[in-house]
């Protein structure tokens, strides 16, 4: 029996347009857009046009908590712990802002595979007195969890941890880090931008104390919808420095001086929400939450083996986990002019994106045909062998 018969999840694929003419296996990078998307722009410039000044109070201002509980429900979160910002960016960069760099504890571990802008703000902290300890990875690719532990001691302020790495998809162990981290009174923070949507993660239960990630990706959001999450006890205690008036217990008082921070995660906002791209980024919220990530997950696996399968038929060389649990939704091939034979699939409308240091990206995702992943392997080996 086909796919087509068998997989309930590929009734989805009338509601992504692109589909229809691509092989899209790029959603590492951008998740194809749901129509839904396309909809939810468009009731946005109809409040704005109808409701003008209202809009605000009937909805808009309130955004990034209510959308933010649709990431909450994805991520294992409490609703209401969840806020929305433009980026990941902005949200690593606010919770740094909590921290006091100067004292014995100012030691922040990295680890060698986390995404640059993380490293870019981490570095910016050393003139504040950070210690910054970036855990190298010997191949690029993995990091054995034996040498985040190992670091991980009594001056340790925070750890911050990609949970499955951007180049190669490699997924970390978040629980040990973490316990780790807290045996020590460090803590966590925990960027699931490569997870979340395609790999279960439940915030609650590993009790990690700061979670980041966006839209852009697995979640099928589009740009501009990055989500903070902080751990219920903690909020109180924070006093985020990179803030702004709406992190203010009374707003609408416009007092100046400092700050009196709202008690609950408005603390954690800055300035007038991005609120165009929080309505393009609710259908592929609520889709993913519709399917559910254990689905998503199972059938990755299942395809991500398969391209596996048949890279290994082709010849080519795998630089992927091939341990499932260490593997996240991307199978990387390493073929000869990988970058201009990423660019020759791509004219060919089979999309995928390429890494230098790592090779072709390829990921399916639950839209995807398992003909769909045969077609890009057929379409690599043809370009590699000439034709
Ligand atoms: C793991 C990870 N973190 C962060 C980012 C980027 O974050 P932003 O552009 O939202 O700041 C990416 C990819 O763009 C990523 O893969």
């Amino acid at each position: 029996m086909s796919d087509r018969q068998s997989d309930p999840l590929l009734a989805w694929r009338k509601e992504f347009p692109i589909l229809e003419h691509t092989t899209y296996m790029v959603s590492h990078s951008l998740g194809a857009m749901p129509r839904g998307a396309a909809a939810a722009v468009a009731e946005f410039a109809e409040m704005w046009a109808t409701r003008g000044i209202r809009a605000w109070e009937e909805g808009w201002w309130n955004m990034p908590v209510t959308l933010g509980d649709l990431i909450a429900d994805i991520i294992g979160a409490p609703r209401g712990q969840v806020v929305m910002h433009q980026n990941v960016s902005i949200c690593q960069t606010i919770v740094a802002s909590c921290f006091d760099w100067n004292g014995k504890r100012n030691k922040l571990v990295t680890d060698g595979l986390n995404f640059p802008s993380n490293d870019y703000i981490y570095h910016g902290l050393e003139r504040q007195g950070a210690r910054i300890r970036s855990v190298v990875s010997a191949d690029g690719m993995t990091l054995p969890l034996e040498d985040m532990l190992a670091v991980i001691d009594e001056e340790t302020q925070l750890v911050s941890v990609s949970h499955v790495a951007f180049r190669s998809s490699f997924v970390q162990d978040l629980a040990a880090i973490t316990q780790r981290a807290h045996e020590v009174g460090a803590m966590v923070i925990a960027d699931l931008y490569q997870s979340a949507g395609i790999v279960p993660v439940d915030v609650t239960t590993l009790g990690v104390d700061f979670a980041t990630g966006g839209s852009v990706k697995w979640l099928c959001g589009g740009p501009g919808a990055g989500y903070l999450y902080v751990r219920p006890d903690l909020v109180e205690k924070l006093r985020p420095a990179a803030t702004g008036w709406a992190a203010h217990a009374r707003p609408f008082e416009f007092e100046g001086g400092p700050i009196e921070f709202a008690d609950d995660m408005h603390r954690f906002l800055n300035g007038t929400p991005n609120v165009p791209a929080m309505y393009s980024a609710r259908a592929g919220y609520e889709i993913v939450r519709e399917i559910g990530v254990e689905a998503i997950r199972a059938k990755s696996l299942r395809q991500t083996q398969r391209l596996i399968d048949l890279a290994d038929e082709a010849g080519f060389t795998v630089r992927t986990q091939r341990d499932a649990g260490r593997r996240g939704g991307v199978v990387i091939l390493d073929v000869p002019n990988g970058r201009e034979v990423t660019a020759e699939l791509i004219r060919r409308e089979v999309l995928v994106d390429y890494r230098p240091g790592a090779g072709i990206r390829i990921a399916p995702h639950f839209y995807s045909l398992d003909e769909e992943l045969d077609r890009t392997i057929a379409e690599i080996q043809k370009i590699v062998a000439g034709r």
